[in-house]
């Protein structure tokens, strides 16, 4: 997720821009920028990669007296990580920056280009900047061409825009993406979140969607929808930590709540109203592929396992999956008609990379579903899809596993399209559920309250099963690696129909199972499953939409149309029995022990 900061008044400016933007590193990017106006003189510096790249470009560049200035961490979600890609986006005498994304960029694009407008870069902010200089050829008030500007804007955006024809003022606004004001005595701060500004500001306002408006030296005025309208400022916190965490407990925690907007920005520009769209993919890459072969490690293998199911029923595609340690060794049976797809949210394991090298040597095509742009993985694919989740800072995955699932989702529906084995009926179908899944994702109080008093009972005993057919059964593996990766309690997930082939035998009441009950796949028969194990005393934690008399604990799901959505609400459950259990357990929640964000090594 992209951050931003700014800071208007007679303080040394890069230090303040470049402090704030290391206080955002937490967020995740691939290249930062900034850019200072102070009078007539207007300055600005980018870099790929790390912050320290743009240290030493501005290293001999100092700011001083009065000024504007705007910063900029990117993580790429429309076109590679360049400097050309990296913000501030330069118009012929103005600067933005901004969080988001704008869904209608192409059509703004195509406009200013018809008006000769040069684009340099490939990302949807550009259009922020040369559509405001647009509007000011005609409109010379700076701030009512900014507000004509904002107002074509659809899409979720925080931006910040300095200009040379108003060299005392910043222009904001947000709507969807965060932000806020800071303030201490006639200096004024703007950041994504708290932490660039502790320790300089002493109040905040936090903008809500659809405010914009103007900074002046001891001056904001701040509009609305309904014009221009008044705010509260309020304490600012001291504590940096506990902001990076926006107030949650742990990264997974806030990455959990995460997930339903995540999910949306995924689905921006990709899920249209008919259709599935990838810029990012040509559609050569589908040229005579028969076959698709998935490989992944951990949770990663869990969203492949997922997809197997739906590229074979909504694609017609053949479709295999491989745990990628094993793929290396078993000297595999390769054909170039197989298209061979890595799924990572690092980008870097070791084992997922060498998988692809090997298939690559084979002659076959390659696409990565990837969290991290140009990651190893990233770099040695064809083509690359990414998942749009942002930093995921808890070792334990949770947003990448939703929003990779939901990538795969869309491409076995664009792989139908295209090859013309879905109708457009079904399709509309599909989409209708798809554009329903991130209210599906939404954590509300009383299912957090429920899975938090549910979680003390589930401190002890001999082992959990989780149990689940179909797409649930990828949902019940993912489900018991969340909890044996931060509680270190023994979990096993198993496909429910195979319980009477052995298992069942531990069948007893310290034997805890967790039942994925969907409405909308094969309910009676795993609801049969379920029954024999209460039979045999085994303590059942149902989640279902549907009450279940037999279950020992119950969490109720909405009733869906679509198992996809009752697969999203189910995930969000065993996300939350994890953590409940490991806070009761008092483990490290975000570094679990024995493990590593990305395993880089065999
Ligand atoms: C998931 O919670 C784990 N952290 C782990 O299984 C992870 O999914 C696996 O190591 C693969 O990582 P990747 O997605 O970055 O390739």
């Amino acid at each position: 997720m992209c951050g931003i900061v700014g800071y208007l008044g007679n303080e040394e400016k890069k230090e303040i821009l470049l402090d704030g933007l290391q206080e955002l590193e937490y967020r995740g990017y691939d290249s930062a920028g900034i850019a200072v106006i102070e009078g007539d003189k207007l300055n600005q510096f980018k870099a790929i990669g790390k912050l320290e790249n743009l240290r030493e470009k501005t290293k001999n560049y100092h700011t001083e007296g009065f000024g504007i200035s705007i910063g900029h961490t990117r993580w790429a979600t429309h076109g590679k990580p360049t400097e050309l890609n990296a913000h501030p986006h330069l118009g012929a005498y103005s600067y933005v920056v901004h969080n988001g994304i704008i869904e209608n960029y192409q059509e703004l694009k195509v406009e200013l280009q018809n008006d000769g407008v040069n684009f340099l870069s490939q990302t949807d902010t550009e259009t922020i900047v040369h559509l405001f200089e647009k509007n000011h050829k005609t409109n010379t008030n700076v701030f009512s061409a900014f507000e004509e500007t904002i107002q074509r804007l659809d899409g979720a955006y925080a931006t910040l825009l300095i200009t040379e024809a108003d060299p005392d003022t910043i222009y904001f606004a947000k709507n969807g993406s965060p932000m806020l004001i800071g303030f201490n005595g006639d200096d004024v701060y703007f950041a994504s979140s708290d932490t660039p500004i502790i320790g300089k500001a002493t109040e905040v306002y936090y903008l809500e969607d659809g405010e914009y408006g103007y900074a002046k030296q001891g001056e904001v005025k701040l509009f609305d929808a309904n014009g221009k309208k008044s705010f509260t400022k309020q304490a600012l916190t001291t504590d940096k930590v506990s902001a990076q965490k926006d107030g949650y407990r742990f990264f997974m925690e806030k990455e959990i709540y995460e997930q339903s907007r995540v999910m949306t920005d995924t689905m921006i520009g990709r899920v249209l109203d008919e259709s599935i769209a990838f810029d990012e993919i040509d559609t050569a890459l589908f040229d005579s592929i028969k076959a698709i072969k998935i490989c992944a490690c951990g949770t990663s293998y869990h969203s492949a396992l997922t997809s197997a199911y739906l590229f074979e029923r909504i694609a017609k595609v053949r479709c295999d999956i491989e745990i990628a340690s094993e793929f290396r060794y078993k000297e595999p049976l390769l054909t170039k008609d197989t298209l061979f797809i890595t799924i990572s949210q690092s980008g870097e394991t070791a084992d997922t990379l060498e998988a692809l090298k090997m298939a690559k040597r084979a002659g076959l095509k390659s696409l990565s579903i990837c969290n991290v742009d140009n990651s190893s993985i990233v770099r040695e694919s064809d083509a690359a899809i990414l998942t749009r989740a942002g930093i995921e800072k808890g070792v334990a995955s949770t947003k990448a596993f939703a929003t990779q699932t939901m990538v795969l989702w869309m491409l076995t529906l664009y792989m139908g399209q295209e090859r013309n084995t879905i109708s457009k009926e079904v399709l509309k179908t599909e989409i209708d559920a798809m554009l329903h899944a991130p209210k599906a994702l939404i954590v509300t109080d009383e299912l957090h309250a429920k899975l938090h008093r549910l979680s003390k009972r589930y401190l002890h005993g001999h082992g959990f099963f989780f149990i689940g057919r179909d797409i649930f059964f990828p949902l019940a593996l993912e489900g018991a690696l969340k909890l044996k990766e931060i509680s270190y309690l023994h979990a096993e997930g198993y496909p429910a129909g195979e319980m009477k082939h052995g298992p069942i035998a531990l069948a007893d009441s310290e034997l805890f199972t967790i039942a994925l009950m969907p409405k909308t796949m094969h309910y009676d028969k795993i609801k049969s499953n379920v029954e024999e194990l209460s039979a045999r005393d085994a303590t059942i934690l149902a989640i279902s939409p549907e009450p279940f008399e037999l279950a020992d604990d119950f969490v109720q799901t909405q009733y869906s149309s679509h198992p996809m959505v009752e697969f999203f609400e189910m995930m969000v459950v065993t996300q939350l029995l994890a953590l409940e259990i490991s806070v009761r357990l008092g483990n490290d929640v975000d570094m679990p022990r024995n493990l590593a964000k990305s395993v880089t090594v065999e």
